[in-house]
């Protein structure tokens, strides 16, 4: 069967060779012309004039659009209608597109872009956490809250009590390929769109609306992106817009693609937070109750950020059964970027926000911090009697005293009667931990006793560079919590001569879902994976999908992909059936051949003959996923279908003189459940881990205090180089089935391994501690700056 192999991603000789084809790459037709924006120089206000003349009169201008020669919608907002196109007249923050060059060349168009005379009336921007919460700069009308149990009781109960603060920074996507759009004008106004996005059916949707046109005048087609990252979830549907719009206008088609600087200036990143905590702990140091405040600066415009500041929440417990709990989410606007959608959407942040937590408490109460993370896991499955995810649990949060008892087990307390499955601060029962069997497993791995008391010792003989060793677990939850959105379609051709076109509404962004799903089709047929096409994107051929985002899309697209493909299998085997008088559940497809009693044939041959007897060849497919329930006010019910869980463990050294760092050594277990494809899955388990270490580590955004964001190139916003990867990198999948019905057992794997970086931050906070008595205190990104401010706390 063709799933389960390690097979390289389909583009991959393509991507190596440069032979792979992105937007820019697309031959445009003559006459194709290109756009810029203008953007704003200030943060905040209101422009008092617009000068455009020298604008229009530079060399290659055809034409230059504001707002109000927009014939329809001024609107590129993914959630309420928020984010005009280009300035209404007001200003929200430094870069927001004010007008649009129409030009013959890409360069003509930037070139004029900045000729423009603008003035405005200046106000003072809103830039940071305190400003906001100062100003009442929020989204929502009041901060949500999520509670379980009596956290306050909990709190004033607990042997121990602590608080602290950590903020980490945002994240740049830095996609290899910047946004960009072509717009291809057809007959009577439709309109072709090239997208570089996740999410063809938003472009469609939001082109429709500019164009004043029902959705099925546009098509969307997305062959490949090179990167999104969450950062093409909703951030290309400007450049789309502009396109359709420009080439309404002009009649001609139109590209657009963002200069690196522009596309750092003018795009969302990832959110910002600083997380407050207040935690009650026993001197084992097993959680009583935890507070958390989250604060996080969306940028000007809503876009994704409510269902981002969701998710951190929901993983505020990362992988620990938190007995009371209270988590505080502020939302705040702010005059800079709006910021979007980056792999894992907020919940990585919500873990550093528990993983700094565990820290603490292991350095307050001289415990070993693997220890402390383990003594606070939830209960294992065979633990809680359960066999299956779904087998009927129902959340009680009264029960959690019998979980106490329950938990009592594994170390030696008294035996429990009666197992209750443990709850999440928003009350969803967790059935499925494993993480238990792969801590055990990764300590032995990485060697991690011997490790560190080498560590230790060679600590104490070292002056000037100390090493730090971490264990971080991630427990992240798989399903869109907007639970209509957990749905895929699917569209199969088998063409008279056996062979196979597959479209399916996912993307593909470099993470190998079209490989993937490709050879789930491949194995319903049991043919080889050469014989199925792999298409682009089409809104034209399945629609009204989602973004390719979740970590979803093989999940989702891989089920829908089947149950096209069973329809047509089924048809086939009908056929022959009634031809040779057999049932139809007798006829297999296996190794290329579809066999019955002693007859074999070739599948192309069965296909056929199937074609001859006049039998429908094609056929769509659809899925949802089962069992979500979600109140996102209240925080109650289950929103993910499934966890997807892993472990690393990280070994730093730091130079205490310069803060200077390096990842020596990192061991990975990552749980793919029973992989679609081991050689992308670690793939995706190493770009994620990397991407995240980079998020904690080097990648800083600073902004000044106009608002104007200083780290907009690679000179001086520092993504991990191939030299930055750890030198001795072990990563390993837990080969286990998903005990939920998935596609073929899988998990899901593109977003929860960025998780597993975390562990390179607490090891350079470990090396730190080695460092002096207190507690260092590490803020995120843990740049040189921020390692020595936290030696020289350490030392006190
Ligand atoms: N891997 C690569 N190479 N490039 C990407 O842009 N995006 C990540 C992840 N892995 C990304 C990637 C993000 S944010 C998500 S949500 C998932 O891939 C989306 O793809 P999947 O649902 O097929 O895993
Ligand atoms: Mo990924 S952040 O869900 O696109």
């Amino acid at each position: 069967m063709s799933v389960a192999k390690p097979l390289p991603h389909d583009a991959a000789a393509l991507h190596v060779t440069g032979a792979a084809r992105y937007i820019d790459d697309i031959p445009t037709p003559n006459g194709t012309l290109h756009l810029a924006f203008g953007m704003s120089e200030i943060a905040c206000g209101r422009i008092t004039e617009l000068d455009l003349m020298k604008v229009k009169a530079a060399e290659g201008v055809i034409d230059v659009l504001v707002a109000d020669d927009l014939p329809f919608a001024n609107d590129v907002s993914p959630s309420i209608h928020d984010e005009p196109l280009l300035s209404d007249g007001t200003i929200h923050y430094l870069g927001q597109p004010i007008f649009l060059v129409i030009a013959t060349s890409h360069h003509a168009a930037r070139k004029a872009a900045r000729l423009a005379e603008i003035n405005y009336d200046e106000y003072h921007p809103i830039l940071t956490f305190d400003e906001a919460m100062d100003a009442g700069s929020h989204f929502e009308e009041a901060p949500r809250v999520w509670a379980k149990g009596d956290i306050d009781a909990a709190l004033a109960s607990a042997p121990h009590r602590l608080q602290g603060q950590i903020e980490m920074g945002g994240q740049e996507h830095f996609y290899l390929e910047g946004q960009a759009a072509l717009a291809l004008p057809q007959e009577g106004g439709d309109m072709v769109v090239h997208s570089s996005t996740q999410h063809p059916t938003e472009i469609q949707h939001k082109v429709a609306e500019a164009i004043g046109k029902p959705m099925h005048a546009v098509r969307c087609e997305v062959r490949r992106m090179g990167g999104g990252f969450g950062g093409k979830e909703s951030q290309g549907n400007a450049l789309a817009v502009a396109c359709a719009v420009a080439a309404g206008a002009t009649g001609r088609p139109c590209k657009m693609r963002y200069d690196r600087d522009d596309d750092m200036i003018i795009t969302g990143k990832r959110h910002d937070f600083r997380i407050t905590y207040d935690v009650g702990f026993g001197d084992d140091g097993q959680i009583a109750g935890v507070g958390f405040t989250q604060m996080t600066r969306c940028g000007w415009a809503l876009d994704l950020s409510l269902p981002v500041a969701d998710r951190a929440m929901l993983h505020a417990d990362n992988a620990y059964h938190l007995p009371a709990a209270r988590i505080t989410s502020h939302r705040l606007r702010t005059n800079t970027q709006s910021a979007t959608a980056f792999r894992g959407f907020g919940g990585p942040q919500g873990v550093v926000g528990i993983e700094r937590v565990m820290d603490h408490i292991a350095a307050t109460l001289g415990l070993d911090p693997v220890l402390v993370r383990q003594r606070n896991f939830y209960e294992a499955m065979d633990k809680v009697g359960l066999s299956a995810p779904d087998a009927s649990a129902q959340s009680q949060d009264a029960s959690d005293h019998q979980v106490q008892a329950g938990r009592g087990r594994r170390y030696g307390g008294e035996f429990s009667p009666k197992p209750v499955v443990q709850t999440t601060p928003y009350h969803m029962p967790v059935t499925d931990f494993i993480l238990h069997e792969m801590t055990d497993a990764l300590l032995e791995k990485a060697d991690y006793a011997d490790r560190r008391a080498a560590i230790s010792e060679w600590n104490q003989n070292q002056p000037i560079l100390k090493r730090g060793i971490a264990f971080s677990p991630v427990k992240f939850g798989i399903s869109f919590t907007l639970t209509h959105l957990n749905q895929a379609g699917a569209l199969v051709h088998v063409y008279q001569d056996g062979s196979v076109h597959m479209n399916h509404g996912g993307t593909e962004m470099g993470q190998g879902l079209f490989q993937k799903v490709a050879q789930v089709a491949a194995s319903r047929f049991g043919i080889d994976v050469s014989a199925v096409k792999i298409t682009a994107t089409d809104t034209g051929k399945v629609p009204n999908t989602s973004a390719t985002a979740a970590s979803s899309g093989s999940d989702l697209n891989g089920m829908a992909v089947a149950n096209a493909c069973d329809t047509i299998r089924g048809r086939i085997a009908e056929c022959l059936a009634g031809l040779h008088d057999v049932s139809p559940e007798q006829i297999k497809f296996a190794n290329g051949k579809v066999s019955f009693g002693d007859i074999e044939l070739p599948f192309a041959e069965a296909v056929q003959t199937a074609y001859l007897n006049r039998v429908s060849l094609s056929a769509t497919g659809f899925y949802k996923t089962p069992d979500l329930s979600w109140d996102r006010i209240k925080g109650e019910g289950r929103p993910f279908f499934y966890f997807a869980q892993g472990a690393a463990i990280t070994e730093v050294v730091i130079d205490t003189l310069t803060g200077e760092n390096r990842i020596l050594r990192t061991d990975i277990l990552h749980d793919a459940g029973a992989s679609l494809n081991p050689a992308l899955d670690i793939g995706q388990v190493e770009g994620g881990y990397v991407q995240g270490a980079g998020w904690l580590t080097t990648e800083e955004l600073v902004w000044d205090d106009k608002g104007r964001l200083r780290t907009h190139a690679p000179s001086t916003y520092k993504i991990p180089a191939c030299s930055d990867r750890p030198d001795v990198f072990n990563v390993e999948l837990w080969d286990a089935p998903n005990p939920a019905q998935t596609i073929y057992r899988s998990k899901a794997v593109g977003e929860p391994p960025f998780m597993l970086g975390i562990s390179a931050f607490l090891a350079l906070s470990d090396a730190c501690a080695a460092c002096g008595q207190n507690y260092p205190d590490l803020q995120a990104p843990a740049t040189a700056e921020a390692v020595l401010a936290a030696v020289k706390r350490a030392r006190g």
